[in-house]
């Protein structure tokens, strides 16, 4: 009896110091990856991987803010998104604010394959240090079930081509010379919906597992040769997509968001991208677990926290 009891008190005192060497860990990687500025990288560091950054959709948001920072750190921009005005408005403004060169290329990431010839010539003759696969759309400009949103077969095509065969054919082109000079960064931006399965945002949070387990096993294949793959998968960041959504203390603006995620390359293969998402996604994969969102009543309690946090009206315009 007695004995019994040592190998249960044991076996407790084994688990909970495994717990707590977790937690330790946990914190620990936390704090040297976002709030330990001696252990970062700098700009010189980017630089050396080449003089070139190429950034998908860098007209708005998040991919604007990184097509600035990365400028600001001393690279050429090539700008690469649908809008010719859009795209030749914002390399002046990089050309005239950080003194880079830019160089952009018109393409519709909705496409297929077709597309890519484009982008090979545009690319040509460039020492690519940086990609930043960051274009990607929602189906609908809300959560909505999958035959809520019009014309449902052209925006799933739509969703697939921009969100994944885009990260998957821009890599194919720029990697092939970063494996010749043993040196490049592959950034793809996800999203928080990467890690399950989410009811009413099907097709894009699939789209975003899609992403990051591709980066992952391809960052395996080709870390021997000096690429480094980062996935960058944020929360709320202030942009076009989250333009009518409500509690904006919530919400991180997007120039703050790529100086903090461009802060942790070259420590972490995954991120949210700074410290404050990284709370805020720990605390809400325990308070919304899994199984209930994806039981009977999970959507229908996320519709409910949409409509809570949505503004009636959706604005289609920038406040
Ligand atoms: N905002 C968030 O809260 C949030 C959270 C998690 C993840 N993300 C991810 O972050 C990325 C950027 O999001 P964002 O919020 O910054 O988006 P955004 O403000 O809507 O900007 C989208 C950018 O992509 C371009 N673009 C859109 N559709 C395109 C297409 N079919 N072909 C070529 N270019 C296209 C747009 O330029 P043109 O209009 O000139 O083409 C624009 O520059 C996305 O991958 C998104 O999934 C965002
Ligand atoms: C491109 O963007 C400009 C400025 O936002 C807008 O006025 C114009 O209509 C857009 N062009 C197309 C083809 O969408
Ligand atoms: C992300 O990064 C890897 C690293 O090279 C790349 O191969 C992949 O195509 C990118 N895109 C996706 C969808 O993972
Ligand atoms: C992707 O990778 C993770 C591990 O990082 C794994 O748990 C998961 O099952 C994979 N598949 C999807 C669809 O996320
Ligand atoms: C915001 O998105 C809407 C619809 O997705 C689009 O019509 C509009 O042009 C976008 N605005 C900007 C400033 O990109």
């Amino acid at each position: 009896m007695e004995s019994d009891w040592d190998t249960l008190r044991a076996l407790g005192a084994v688990t909970a110091a495994c717990l707590l060497l977790w937690a330790a860990w946990g914190v620990g990687c936390t704090v040297y990856v976002y709030l330990l500025p001696p252990v970062r990288r700098g700009a010189p560091w980017l630089r050396a991987h080449g003089a070139w950054a190429v950034v998908t959709g860098p007209t708005s948001g998040i991919g604007k803010a990184y097509a600035h920072e990365l400028a600001r750190r001393g690279l050429n921009i090539v700008l690469i998104s649908r809008n010719l005005s859009k795209l030749e408005h914002e390399a002046e403004e990089i050309e005239r604010l950080h003194g880079r060169l830019t160089r952009v290329i018109q393409v519709d990431f909705t496409g297929g394959l077709e597309i890519y010839e484009a982008v090979k010539t545009g690319l040509k003759g460039l020492e690519v240090g940086v990609l930043v696969n960051n274009v990607g759309m929602l189906y609908e400009k809300a959560m909505a079930k999958l035959l809520d949103c019009e014309d449902v077969a052209k925006r799933l095509s739509d969703v697939i081509n921009c969100n994944i065969m885009s990260v998957a054919q821009m890599t194919a082109i720029v990697l092939p010379q970063m494996v010749s000079r043993r040196k490049g960064i592959v950034i793809n931006i996800s999203s928080f919906t990467d890690r399950k399965p989410w009811p009413l945002l099907s097709a894009y949070a699939a789209s975003k597992a899609f992403v990051r387990n591709f980066s992952q096993a391809v960052g395996a294949e080709y870390c021997s040769q000096g690429v480094l793959v980062q996935t960058v998968s944020p929360l709320m960041i202030e942009s076009n997509m989250t333009n009518n959504v409500k509690y904006r203390t919530l919400v991180l603006n997007s120039a703050d968001f790529a100086r903090q995620a461009l802060d942790t390359l070259g420590l972490t293969s995954q991120t949210s991208g700074c410290f404050s998402h990284a709370v805020q996604i720990a605390l809400l994969a325990l308070s919304l677990p899994s199984w209930f969102c994806l039981s009977r009543w999970g959507p229908k309690f996320l519709l409910l926290l949409n409509n809570a946090t949505v503004k009636a009206k959706p604005s289609h315009k920038r406040p």
